[in-house]
């Protein structure tokens, strides 16, 4: 047995296909065009990947995109009059301030300081709260994107063991609490849990993302589970240049899985075509409309 591969390219592309029908359906119907900004500071050559990829994948969807670049030594007083500047900004619906912030900067600060119906990375207290007692809410898109990838394979998660593997703030926490919306059973793992593998083993869905190169081995796998690998770890070639690996022995769990997503092509591609879909309920609820049916 193989396990079915989950094309994260495919279903991202027809997400951000029907995220552009219906930006241009409120434009045409409401004349509003949403509206994201993206702050970038200093220069990280994956956080410039990522905010390059968010710029071109934001106007093809037919929305307004604008870029903040600012230098690594900003002042923490500087970066919040932007947020600042730009929760005030009727052009901008959507504000993601890429992270990590160089050090020096307060994370927590510039986060709080984003108006949470802006918030289209969901990390604002008021958004992981709302997510977290179970009201509607911005969530954060890498979680969105392992929903959807996750009920490519299963229309229904109810009743399903799941073990996401990992807490942070950006992933873990706000994927546990989606799943149980869902109605699966959720196991919470981490570095400080014990018998990891045995903990694996009873999962019919496993999400990694601890960011540690294929940490996750095929004989932990139940077979047939679904397995979402969050993992994105650059590992040296011996050419002296780089390539991608989850957090899921990729092989291994190819013999074992029922369905797993590549590294690179899966998570990574959807968690941009989230982000866009975020944008746009956050445009259609700032300006009062209803919900778009995406
Ligand atoms: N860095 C890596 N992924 C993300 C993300 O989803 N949002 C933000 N703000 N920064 C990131």
């Amino acid at each position: 047995m193989t396990a079915k591969i989950i094309d994260g390219k495919v279903i991202a592309a027809e997400l951000r296909a029907r995220v552009a029908d219906e930006v241009a359906r409120v434009k045409r119907e409401h004349n509003l065009v949403p509206g994201l900004a993206v702050v970038l500071v200093g220069s990280d050559p994956a956080s410039e990947v990522y905010v390059r990829s968010k710029h071109t994948q934001t106007q093809a969807a037919g929305m307004a995109s604008f870029e903040h670049k600012l230098p690594a030594d900003v002042s923490q007083a500087n970066l919040l009059a932007l947020v600042t500047k730009l929760n005030r900004d009727s052009a901008v619906h959507g504000i993601l301030v890429q992270l990590p912030l160089p050090k020096g900067l307060n994370t927590e600060a510039v986060v709080n300081a984003i108006d949470p119906a802006k918030d289209v990375d969901g990390l604002h207290p008021n958004n992981a709260g709302r997510l977290a007692g179970g009201f509607e809410a911005l969530s954060p898109c890498t979680p969105l994107g392992c929903i959807i990838l996750t009920k490519s394979v299963h229309a229904s998660l109810e009743g399903m063991n799941a073990i996401v593997i990992g807490r942070s703030n950006l992933v873990g926490r706000p994927l546990v609490q989606l799943l149980l919306n869902e109605n699966a059973t959720v196991t919470i793992a981490h570095s400080r849990s014990r018998d990891l593998p045995g903990l694996v083993k009873r999962a019919d869905l496993v999400y990694a993302a601890v960011g540690k190169s294929e940490m996750v081995r095929g004989d932990w796998l139940k077979p047939g589970a679904t397995v979402i690998d969050v993992g994105i770890n650059r590992i040296p070639k011996d050419d002296g240049k780089t390539r991608l690996v989850g957090d899921v022995a990729y092989q291994e769990a190819l013999a074992v899985a029922g369905a797993i997503t590549p590294v690179p092509g899966g998570v990574g591609q959807m968690t941009v075509a989230c982000l866009l879909v975020n944008t746009l309920r956050a445009a259609c609820a700032i300006a009062g409309l209803p919900k778009p049916a995406v």
